[in-house]
C-alpha cells in the first residue's frame, strides 16, 4: 500500500481571524501541533506541512491591490515568512520536527518541490511550505497553499490529503456534509469570510478535481477533527471528498 505518508493543508482561516490583519490563534494552532504529533506516533511515518496566508498574506496582497508591484512582493514574502516562523515554532514546541522552507525559492523548478520536500521526510522531518509570491514567467503571482498541498500529495503519492480549515468541513445548509463527490462539492460553495485573494474554499476544491481521483483519502476538517481524519479509517467528523 506504500508509505503512510500524509500532507496536510492548515488553511489561514483555522489559526488566524482573516477578517483581522495580522491576528493569530496560537491556542489553535497548538491543537494543531498535538494532533500532528499524535499522528505521527501513532499511525504516519511522514507529514508535508502547507499552510495559506490568513490574515498575514492576503491581507498584505489585499492592501496593495494584487502582486503587481516590487513593494507588494517583497512585504508579501516577509510576512508570510514571519508567519511561518509562527507556525514553525508552535510546532516545535508542541514535540513535531518541524523545518520551514520557502516557496518563493522554487521559482522556475516547482517541479523540484516533492523531491525536495521528500529529502526532509525521508529523514523524519516535517517540512512546512506555505502560500507564497511567486515569479513565474507573466510577473509576480500569488501560489495558493491549496495549489501546493494537492500536487504534493500526488506528486509524494500520499495516502491521505488533510484540509483544516475555519470551519469543521465542507458546510451545505449549515450543516457539515460527510462524504460528497468533488464535483458535487462545487456546487455548495459560497465565498469566503474576511480576506482571501485566491478564491477561497471554492478554488480549493476546483484546483483538485483533475487530481482527486490519485489521492486515496481526502478530507476538509476543522481543528479537532485533524488527528482523526489522518489516523482513523471512518472519521465521526468532517468531510471525506471522493473522486
Ligand atoms: N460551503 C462551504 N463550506 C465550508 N466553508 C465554506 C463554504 N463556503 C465558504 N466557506 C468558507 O471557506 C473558508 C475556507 O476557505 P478559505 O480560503 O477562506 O480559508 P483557508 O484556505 O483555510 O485559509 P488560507 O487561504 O489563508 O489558507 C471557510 O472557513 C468558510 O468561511
Ligand atoms: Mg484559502
Amino acid at each position: 500500500m506504500g508509505r503512510a505518508w500524509a500532507v496536510v493543508k492548515l488553511g489561514g482561516s483555522a489559526f488566524t481571524d482573516k477578517s483581522k490583519p495580522f491576528s493569530l490563534d496560537r491556542r489553535a494552532l497548538e491543537m494543531i501541533g498535538r494532533a500532528l504529533r499524535k499522528a505521527l506516533s501513532d499511525c504516519l511515518e511522514g507529514i508535508a506541512l502547507i499552510h495559506g496566508g490568513g490574515s498575514f498574506g492576503h491581507y498584505v496582497v489585499s492592501e496593495h491591490g494584487g502582486l503587481s508591484s516590487r513593494d507588494a512582493f517583497c512585504q508579501t514574502v516577509f510576512f508570510m515568512r514571519e508567519l511561518n516562523q509562527i507556525v514553525v515554532e508552535t510546532l516545535i514546541l508542541c514535540g513535531v520536527p518541524a523545518v520551514g522552507i520557502d516557496t518563493h525559492a522554487f521559482v522556475g523548478r516547482l517541479e523540484d518541490m516533492s523531491r525536495v520536500v521528500e529529502a526532509y521526510m525521508e529523514r523524519g522531518l516535517v517540512p512546512v511550505l506555505y502560500g507564497d509570491a511567486f515569479i513565474t514567467a507573466k510577473g509576480f503571482e500569488v501560489l495558493s497553499g491549496d495549489f501546493i498541498a494537492w500536487r504534493l500529495a500526488r506528486d509524494l503519492r500520499a495516502r491521505t490529503l488533510v484540509f483544516v480549515t475555519g470551519v469543521g468541513g465542507l458546510l451545505k445548509d449549515g450543516e457539515v456534509v460527510r462524504r460528497i463527490r468533488i464535483s458535487e462539492a462545487l456546487k455548495v460553495v459560497s465565498s469566503s469570510r474576511g480576506y482571501d485573494v485566491t478564491g477561497g474554499m471554492a478554488s480549493k476544491i476546483a484546483m483538485g478535481i483533475d487530481i482527486a481521483r490519485e489521492i486515496p483519502r481526502i478530507h476538509i476538517v476543522g481543528k479537532e477533527c485533524l488527528y482523526q481524519a489522518l489516523c482513523e479509517e471512518e472519521p465521526s467528523c468532517g468531510t471525506r471528498l471522493e473522486p
